[in-house]
């Protein structure tokens, strides 16, 4: 689904919190579309809960104004809210069984019984939990308590549902299927979901669009492809991703790096850092078929480590470690640690940020 910005279901404008000296969200803009999948990825204590709150009502902000479907709501209270949220640690209702966990909300509205059923029901199906209703919610795995979490919170038919690190507790394959599930829960129901991981594999292969923050600020907002491709900062570059990262300057419309490299690139006067993905290397025993254009650093292999379809070599180039990630079946025969080798790589796979 496509970001759909010229109707910004959400919208936050200059929007800060501070918990006694600690700034944990500094003035933010951020802009989420109707059907939007959006991930929140960022490191720990870098504000991604404290903004799922403001969000949602649960906090207060210092400044600014929060936006829900056209309304001003700053200032509203979580239950004036089309939002809803799934807490880490899912927050059940230890003596009730999954039918009356999920119906509870509905139950505070007053929603006539017969209504509640049918809602019920529907979300049963949906999160796949058909047969466990009356069962009490301590005698749930890890997947089906977060289900029921889920289910609580969508029964109430959210403009925007926050979820906080939802699939945090649940081992590789348990989280591999929930994550499936989210996401065609999403396709099927249409709605927004806003999702704060740790994770990037999560955030890349749930969300159509990721927020990326550190220290409260929120440093890059875009598809994966675009903040793949196009990094902003140095912290961006190695949060999303696998980056080699070679220092220099820019004069004159030129870089110069120090690995002795140069290339033509328009921008200011002053330091630089220079982004190539290991995918974009690609490793030779001789110079013979190196074309002019290429960027080419000579060095010799560290460590070439098997990951099935792809191998990830290590290699000292110009006294440094590059990585490089090779299709296993495209690695040059004979070579090996120790092997001297030639890197290369086009002048437009660089990606040219600029200060420090
Ligand atoms: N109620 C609070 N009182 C004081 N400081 C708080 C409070 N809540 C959060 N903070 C601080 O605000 C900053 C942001 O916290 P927040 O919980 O939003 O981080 P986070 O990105 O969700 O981290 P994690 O990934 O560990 O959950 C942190 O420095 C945290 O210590
Ligand atoms: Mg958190």
């Amino acid at each position: 689904m496509n970001n759909n910005t010229d109707h910004p279901l959400v919208q936050l404008t200059g929007v800060t919190k501070q918990f006694g000296h600690t700034v944990a969200v500094h003035p933010l803009e951020l802009t989420i579309g109707a059907g939007d999948f959006l991930a929140i990825l960022g490191p720990s204590g870098c504000g991604k809960t404290t903004l799922l709150n403001l969000i949602a009502g649960f906090m207060l902000p210092d400044s600014g104004s929060i936006e829900i479907d056209g309304l001003d709501v700053t200032r509203r209270g979580p239950e004036r809210r089309p939002t809803n949220m799934v807490f880490q640690g899912y927050g059940l209702f230890p003596h009730m069984n999954v039918r009356q966990n999920v119906a509870y909300g509905l139950r505070l509205r007053k929603m006539p019984r017969a209504e509640i059923d049918q809602r019920v029901k529907e979300i049963i199906e949906l999160v796949d939990l058909k047969g466990f209703e009356d069962r009490n919610v301590n005698q749930l795995s890890g997947g089906q308590m977060q289900r029921v979490a889920l289910s609580r919170a969508l029964i109430m038919r959210p403009k925007v549902l926050l979820l906080d690190e939802p699939l945090a507790a649940l081992d590789l394959k348990l989280r591999k299927s929930m994550q499936e599930e989210l996401r065609r829960i999403h396709q099927s129901i249409g709605g927004t979901f806003v999702f704060v991981t740790h994770d990037q594999e999560e955030a890349m292969s749930l969300a159509n669009r990721i927020a990326i923050m550190q220290e409260g600020q929120l440093i890059q907002e875009g598809t994966a492809r675009e903040i793949y491709d196009r990094p902003k900062t140095r912290f961006v570059s190695t949060f999303i991703g696998e980056a080699n990262l070679f220092s220099g300057y820019r004069k004159d419309d030129e870089v110069v790096l120090d690995v002795g490299l140069r290339f033509s690139n328009a921008g200011p006067d002053g330091q630089v850092d220079n982004v190539v993905r290991p995918e974009s290397i690609t490793i030779s025993h001789s110079s013979e078929y190196i074309q002019n254009d290429l960027m080419v650093l000579r060095g010799q292999i560290d460590d070439i480590i098997f990951l099935g379809p792809y191998i990830n070599c290590r290699i000292t180039a110009a006294k440094r470690m590059v990585t490089v990630l090779v299709s296993s079946s495209s690695l040059p025969e004979g070579m090996a640690s120790g092997s001297d080798v030639f890197l290369t790589w086009k002048s437009e796979d660089n990606t040219v940020i600029d200060g420090k």
